[in-house]
């Protein structure tokens, strides 16, 4: 091999990347990858090039644009606000499941709820937050898990807080409806309990009673922003959603999760999740992927 053929040569930044209906060149796709990164605090690395082509293409039909370079345009633009919220709720990965990493739902009803829910019945508060809850399997499993405790929650200052970055999905949260397969994770004496079948769409659908529905309230929230939230929360849900975030931005997600925990605070976190950085002497561990704030109480 001749030392010519040695030297690397980088990919041209208009080389186009994907076969495909539009233009879609590197410099497009590093474009739209630090645009979802600075808003939403997202990687998209190099190998995600088709399925970000394939995601947004239907945005561009949608539109009337011919290449992607003017879909770049647009999206930077003032006059692209909106886009650009569609566009980042494109790029996002929603997968849920109701029950998801059911070892979380056994120890939140085994060793926190029962103290949390005293607490309750005393007059005290419980908040716990659903961070990243996507389309609401996550939040409305907490409900049902307390329901399956204190099936007069509502009488109680209880709430839990769904929060997501993507307003598709906190819509279809809040709305609640879900199809006899994504129910099929749901212990079946809790579907009878708390689940309507729901006449609109012909009983295609299950729609969450209004027991675990008035625990939950939805927001949109964009984790990398502002949090209007003061606390304290008693539990902390964030699962599989910093794994799309780069070390370092995990680790401050983590270490501003902290002191919205009150004493014996707990985080749960996505299988293949650590807590890392700063916030690892912030917390012990508590059981697979869950932790508990050092310093509080059992
Ligand atoms: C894979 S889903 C996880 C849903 C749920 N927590 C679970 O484990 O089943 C990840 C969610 O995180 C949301 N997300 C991604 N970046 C976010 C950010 N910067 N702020 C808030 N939510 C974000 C996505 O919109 C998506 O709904």
């Amino acid at each position: 091999m001749s030392d010519q053929a040695d030297i690397k040569r980088p990919v041209s930044a208009s080389k186009n990347l994907v076969e495909g209906e539009y233009p879609f060149t590197q410099e497009d796709f590093r474009n739209i990858a630090a645009m979802l990164h600075a808003d939403a605090g997202i990687a998209l690395p190099d190998s995600k090039a088709t399925l970000a082509y394939s995601r947004l293409a239907k945005r561009l039909r949608a539109l009337g644009l011919k290449t992607f370079k003017d879909y770049c345009a647009l999206v930077a633009s003032q006059a692209g606000v909106e886009e650009r919220q569609k566009m980042l709720a494109s790029l996002t990965t929603n997968v849920t499941r109701f029950f998801r990493e059911p070892h979380h739902f056994d120890h939140l009803k085994t060793k926190v709820l029962p103290d949390l829910l005293a607490q309750a019945k005393r007059g005290g508060r419980v908040r716990i937050w659903s961070a990243g809850c996507s389309t609401g399997q996550e939040p409305y499993s907490i409900a049902l898990t307390i329901l399956s405790l204190l099936p007069d929650a509502g009488r109680y200052d209880i709430k839990i807080l769904a929060s997501d970055i993507d307003p598709n999905v906190v819509a279809e949260g809040k709305a609640g409806f879900y199809d006899e397969e994504s129910c099929s994770a749901i212990p079946r004496d809790l579907m009878k309990r708390w689940f309507v079948p729901n006449p609109e769409d012909a009983f295609k659908r299950w729609g969450v009673g209004e027991a675990a529905r008035d625990l939950v309230s939805f927001r949109e929230l964009n984790l990398m922003g502002q949090w209007p939230m003061k606390g304290p929360f008693d539990v902390i849900f964030c699962r599989n959603v910093v794994i799309y975030f780069e070390e370092e931005t995990q680790a401050r997600i983590w270490s501003r999760y902290a002191p919205l925990l009150g004493p014996g605070g707990r985080l749960y976190i996505g299988h293949s999740e650590r807590v890392s950085g700063p916030a690892t002497a912030l917390f012990e561990t508590d059981g697979l992927t869950t932790y508990r704030l050092v310093g509080g109480k059992a």
